[in-house]
């Protein structure tokens, strides 16, 4: 709870909420890298099981992207496990709207950073791109 305050705080900017009726069905937390204030670093992308497959994980993205805050960002980057699909699709497809390519190498490997107790975490790094260029708000 503590971390979630401060991610709509201090992150606002760059996380969003989204809301059907009075439920919560989607959420992403992100921040700009420190010493790198072109690259937004994608944290947590989560939805609902009942809101999935319809495209709301990347208008959420685009959501974030098309705000003037973000204005001079052309690069975002992000993890994912190898073995998470839907996270995949939704990355690649986000590249492909961008107009631009993604590149993945290891972040945090297994054995050597996350002591055996979780997946390899796959940097994956999606730019440059313009998005305001690329981005259709008419669709977010
Ligand atoms: C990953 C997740 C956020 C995707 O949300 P979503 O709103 O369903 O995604 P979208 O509808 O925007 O789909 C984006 C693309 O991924 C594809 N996709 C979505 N779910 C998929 C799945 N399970 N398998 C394969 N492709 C999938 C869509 O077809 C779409 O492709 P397109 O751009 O070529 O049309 C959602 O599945 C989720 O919350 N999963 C659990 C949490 C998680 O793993 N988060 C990421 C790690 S922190």
């Amino acid at each position: 709870m503590y971390c979630n305050l401060l991610q709509c705080s201090h992150f606002s900017n760059t996380s969003v909420i989204a809301v059907s009726g009075n439920e919560v069905v989607g959420f992403i937390s992100a921040y700009l890298i420190p010493e790198r204030a072109n690259t937004l670093f994608v944290w947590q992308v989560a939805v609902g099981s009942q809101a999935r497959g319809q495209g709301l994980a990347t208008r959420m993205l685009q959501h974030i992207l098309a705000r003037p805050y973000c204005h001079d960002i052309c690069y975002l980057e992000t993890t994912i496990t190898e073995s998470n699909k839907a996270s995949w699709a939704l990355f690649n497809g986000l590249s492909s709207k961008l107009n631009t390519e993604l590149h993945s190498s290891v972040m945090f490997d297994r054995i050597e950073h996350l002591d055996d107790a979780h997946d390899t975490e796959m940097l994956v790094s999606i730019g440059p791109f313009n998005a305001t260029k690329e981005i259709n708000h008419e669709n977010i």
